[in-house]
């Protein structure tokens, strides 16, 4: 049984999933910076950084919300960043702040569903998503199509929550997202459950090794996996 946001909905895992980001997208943004302590960001510019030697000309941005980690890539002078997401709502936000940027030639933001991608086979040089597999309702399915639409040689960058395992961080880590993080979450998103779904999702979520015998079967090979802040998030790495 998959981790939804709305237990006594009857919508599939998309539907709702769609539905809760628009409910929170006008302070995502917000909350994220707030309740990561900033930390995100450094996360994306790490995982950026990871794809400096390849210099991809070509970037999708999968699940790309408001289009923070979109906008991050743009470090890497490519050509064209393809940003899609299933949430109008995040992507309205994202619109909005790439236009203040005045960067609408380079980056373009999409409605689109990671698993049924509206691109050819080997269109991209590289793939990217930051906190979105997670959310898929079906990982496998959605990885494979990444794998699909990403050029052979090509680079997939996937940055994800997982969950430490060292006393007494894993401890403290716990009380924080389970406790702390869907009671602030709630009084400023006014969401009732995005953010204890934050958690559910966070301890359903195969990492690690379990999410690079996924990535595997979905098609990309040499994979690399690097935890970041003692395990609270991590970055996949694959190739194709
Ligand atoms: C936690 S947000 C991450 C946004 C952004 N990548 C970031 O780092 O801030 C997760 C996003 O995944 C999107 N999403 C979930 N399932 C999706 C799918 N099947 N296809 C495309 N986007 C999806 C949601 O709508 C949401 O905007």
């Amino acid at each position: 049984m998959s981790v939804v946001p709305y237990k006594e909905q009857n919508a599939s895992k998309k539907e709702q999933v769609a539905q809760m980001f628009d409910n929170v997208s006008p302070k995502y943004d917000f909350l994220n910076h707030l309740l990561s302590g900033g930390i995100d960001i450094l996360w994306r510019k790490k995982a950026v950084k990871l794809l400096r030697k390849a210099q991809p000309k070509t970037i999708l941005d999968i699940a790309t919300g408001t289009g923070d980690f979109a906008i991050e890539a743009l470090a890497l002078k490519p050509e064209k960043i393809v940003g899609v997401d299933i949430s109008e709502g995040m992507l309205s936000f994202g619109r909005e702040k790439i236009k203040k940027l005045g960067v609408e030639s380079i980056i373009e933001l999409q409605k689109g569903d990671s698993e049924r991608l509206h691109f050819a086979d080997n269109t991209f040089d590289a793939v990217i998503v930051s906190f979105g597999v997670r959310n898929f309702e079906h990982l496998e399915k959605g990885l494979t199509d990444m794998c699909r639409v990403m050029k052979k040689d090509g680079t997939c960058i996937v940055l994800e929550f997982s969950k430490p395992s060292v006393f007494p961080f894993k401890q403290l880590y716990n009380f924080y997202f389970k406790y702390i993080l869907p009671v602030v979450g709630k009084i400023i998103s006014k969401d009732t459950s995005a953010y204890t779904y934050l958690h559910d999702s966070v301890q359903a979520f195969p990492d690690g090794k379990d999410f690079i015998q996924v990535f595997e079967r979905a098609g990309f090979n040499r994979t690399q996996c690097l935890p970041l802040t003692f395990g609270i998030s991590t970055i996949y790495i694959g190739r194709k």
